[in-house]
């Protein structure tokens, strides 16, 4: 299966792409807005990343997703690198935090509610929303070409709860499940299925950055290791991914899977 990953050279994305590239029939790409990316938060994925692109099956492309002109050659990379057939897109780039191409890194907002600057809540809506959206766009006529294929859009448990203090972020989220509702109607007679994982709190390197700029409910549940409306690891996230991707979920299209732990229910 040849299979795309956005912003994927750390965290969530990194972390799919590892047990996704365990299989040796699977081919990753991994793209990222800059080579400082996988550095900003954390060692460990930049260490993991470097592993990672050594084996034969991975590669990386970077590219701003935002950048009109990056898309295009981003998508000329990875359909020369994949003989035009591209079987599964994973739009996992985004974030909850505003951030650019030189440093990839950044805080939460310090005014996060609806008096957000127009400019913060432009940037965060456009790191989680139109990264998906531009890529897509140039994606899916490729696929539609093959009559097959599976995308699984990454909302946030933020979407579904009202979330006051985490604005655009949260309505950016939001639009991503409308989205993957459209997009997978639009799609059904092309044999692609787009599917939307909400994740709760997940233990990536950007998440614990930010921890004490949190909602006390979040900073508490760093502590709670067992049971459930605990604190997600990558790897439980990826094992959804891997799932989705796979023939056992050909049934599944259009459809939310809020992997939270209970977080959404439990408050
Ligand atoms: N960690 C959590 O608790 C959590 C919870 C719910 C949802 N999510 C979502 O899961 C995804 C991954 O989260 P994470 O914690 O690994 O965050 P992260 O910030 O570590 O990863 C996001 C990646 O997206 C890349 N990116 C951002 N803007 C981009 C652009 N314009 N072009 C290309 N790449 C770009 C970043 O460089 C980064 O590598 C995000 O969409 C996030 O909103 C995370």
């Amino acid at each position: 299966m040849n299979i795309v990953i956005t912003g994927a050279s750390r965290g969530l994305g990194l972390s799919h792409a590892k047990i996704l590239s365990n299989i040796n029939s699977n081919k990753v790409i991994i793209t990222d807005i800059s080579k400082s990316a996988s550095s900003a938060f954390s060692q460990n994925d930049k260490i993991l990343l470097k592993k990672l692109i050594l084996k034969k099956n991975v590669d990386i492309v970077y590219g701003d997703l935002n950048k009109n002109t990056d898309v295009v050659n981003i998508l000329k990379k990875i359909k020369k690198i994949f003989n035009d057939k591209i079987d599964t897109v994973i739009c996992n780039a985004g974030g909850d935090i505003p951030g650019n191409k030189l440093n990839a890194f950044g805080n939460k907002s310090k005014k996060n509610d609806y008096m957000i600057s127009t400019k913060q809540f432009n940037n965060i809506f456009k790191r989680n929303f139109n990264t998906s959206f531009n890529f897509l766009k140039l994606i899916i006529p490729v696929m539609k070409k093959n009559n097959y294929g599976k995308i699984i859009t990454i909302g946030s448990v933020n979407a579904i709860t009202d979330q006051s203090n985490e604005f655009s972020y949260s309505i950016a989220k939001n639009s991503i499940i409308h989205y993957t509702k459209i997009l997978a109607r639009d799609l059904l007679k092309f044999n692609i299925n787009v599917n939307c994982i909400c994740p709760g709190p997940t233990m990536t390197s950007r998440f614990m950055h930010t921890l004490n700029q949190r909602k006390k409910e979040e900073q508490k549940i760093i502590n709670k290791i067992k049971g459930l409306q605990r604190i997600a690891k990558p790897e439980d996230i990826s094992k959804i991914v891997k799932f989705l991707i796979s023939k056992e979920a050909d049934i599944f299209t259009g459809q939310l899977f809020i992997a939270d732990y209970g977080f959404s229910i439990g408050r």
